[in-house]
């Protein structure tokens, strides 16, 4: 089993960014719980991808198919505009999970429409960076 974690802009801000709603960890803290979630549960390779460019993420998702059994995928602002993404996830037909370090739902109104979730079979919100080790957990359990 191999996962692919994508995290679309801004979150390589982590730390800096707006603490309050996404927390004083930093992004290499967040790689880190996905290396240790990935060994935890079972996964030979997670690589944890991140960029601040819609094309780059495409690219990305396109480039899992026959390489990753599973994407793992925080699109950041392009959940909420991207069908670009939603068409790669698609595209690709790997199992995908949506992850939000933030309670989008309780958030405001344009952060309540997700495309890419439209291609994930489930979503995390709200639980920190604690969540990816969730969506790296229900992956494998989808994946075995
Ligand atoms: C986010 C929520 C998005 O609405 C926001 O644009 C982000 C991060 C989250 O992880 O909570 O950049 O995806």
């Amino acid at each position: 089993m191999k996962a692919l974690v994508i995290n679309g802009p801004n979150l390589n801000m982590l730390g800096i960014r707006e603490p309050d709603i996404y927390g004083s960890q930093n992004y290499s803290e967040l790689e880190h719980i996905c290396l240790h979630a990935g060994q935890e549960y079972g996964f030979e390779a997670v690589e944890v991808f991140q960029s601040n460019h819609e094309g780059a993420l495409v690219d990305k998702i396109q480039e899992a198919y026959g390489v990753f059994d599973g994407i793992v995928i925080n699109p950041a602002a392009y959940t909420h505009t991207s069908v670009a993404i939603l068409d790669a996830l698609k595209a690709v037909g790997l199992p995908a999970v949506e992850v939000h370090i933030s309670d989008v739902d309780a958030r405001e109104s344009f952060r309540q429409v997700s495309y890419a979730g439209m291609a994930c079979f489930e979503r995390v919100s709200g639980e920190g960076l604690a969540g990816y080790r969730h969506a790296l957990a229900l992956l494998a359990d989808r994946l075995k």
